[in-house]
């Protein structure tokens, strides 16, 4: 028996559901096109940064002499990056080139968090050909006198002036840590999010013990972190059901990419695992995908999609609180603690 394995994501026809998460392995058309090769059904190119924006714009008018004491400080301390993480001009570019050389969907990525110029790139991208646009909404607040209906305002706010600005298809990547997120959720479409890509991995400090300073670090995920996109696309598979969810965070093998196509996702986004094992482990996970679906009876993702969302599922309360003191009471006599 073969398996339609074929989903629809952002309104994109993809030939499978495993798309090349934003990272710096889809940041140079070499890795592109091996992860083309290998049958990922699409790639999101690594962000374009509200920072790189700014710096970009601050250094032209430093060039017409503008503001050239106010900017200085600014400019000197922005970090360099590596090429993958191009000015914004070369993004563009690298996105032109990506859509000529690959006939899979190419998603660009705009990552930032205040209202401000960056936001006008989102045209930029879409005259430059991208399929679709994802927008990473990345903000820590810390200011008490701020509360999560402000911080709420600020994404929704910004998701619709990207939408008022572009036709393509609109995904916004939040992080999972609100405290009511079926209807954040639900306004974040409202504001004209087509999808929602979850989870964000933030970047967490940590502490030089040598230095005594404050270092936030990106380490590789582990699979447990498939765990939180799992129960929140359970539950707003439901809630949503036209809106396009993909998962991402801790998707390393073929069995979580199921779990994850069972709770609902359209679409199931790969980074850390890849740039590990290589472009190449595409072919592997999809293999495990297809062989799982065979012996399980399943002939397409269409059928196997949202068939253990919260509405699906006889145990839907395990999504939720009900068996926690059941399963503590298992770790314990398990550990004989
Ligand atoms: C080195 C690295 C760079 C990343 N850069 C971006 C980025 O530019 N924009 C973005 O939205 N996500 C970025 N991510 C996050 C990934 O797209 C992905 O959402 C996250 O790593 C969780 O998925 P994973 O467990 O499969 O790695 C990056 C991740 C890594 C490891």
């Amino acid at each position: 028996m073969s398996v339609d394995l074929s989903t629809v994501y952002l309104a994109l026809e993809l030939k499978n559901p495993l798309v090349a998460s934003s990272s710096p392995l889809t940041g140079t058309i070499a890795s592109l096109e091996r992860l083309e090769a290998a049958g990922v059904a699409a790639v999101v190119l690594p962000s374009l940064f509200e920072e790189q924006i700014v710096h970009d714009q601050l250094e032209v008018e430093r060039l017409y002499d503008l503001h050239a004491d106010a900017y200085a400080e600014s400019l000197d301390y922005f970090p360099e990056l590596n090429d993958q993480y191009s000015t914004p001009n070369a993004y563009l570019q690298r996105l032109e080139d990506a859509k000529s050389r690959l006939s899979i969907p190419v998603i660009a990525s705009l990552n930032g968090s205040s209202d401000g110029g960056w936001v006008e790139y989102a045209r930029r991208i879409e005259q430059a050909g991208a399929d679709a646009l994802e927008l990473n909404l990345y903000f820590v607040p810390t200011d008490p006198d701020m509360s999560s209906a402000d911080v709420e305002k600020r994404y929704t706010d910004l998701v619709a002036k990207v939408r008022d600005s572009i036709q393509i298809p609109l995904a916004v990547k939040i992080g999972d840590q609100f405290s009511a997120l079926p209807h954040f959720a639900g306004q974040l479409t409202l504001a004209g999010a087509d999808g929602l890509v979850l989870f964000n991995r933030y970047l967490e400090p940590d502490i030089d013990l040598e230095k005594l300073h404050i270092k936030p670090e990106l380490v590789f995920s582990q699979p447990t972190e498939a765990r939180v996109p799992l129960r929140w696309i359970a539950i707003l598979r439901d809630q949503l059901p036209t809106v396009s969810l993909a998962a991402t965070s801790g998707v390393q093998n073929s069995a979580t990419a199921a779990k994850l196509l069972l709770v609902g996702a359209d679409a199931v986004m790969m980074a850390c695992s890849l740039i590990v094992h290589g472009p190449e482990y595409v072919s592997t996970v999809l293999a495990g995908l297809t062989e799982w679906m065979e012996e399980n009876d399943y002939e397409s993702v269409g059928q196997l999609r949202g068939s253990m969302s919260r509405e699906n599922t006889p145990d839907a309360s395990a999504l939720e609180r009900a068996n926690y003191v059941q399963t503590l009471a298992e770790f314990t006599s398990r550990y004989a603690i």
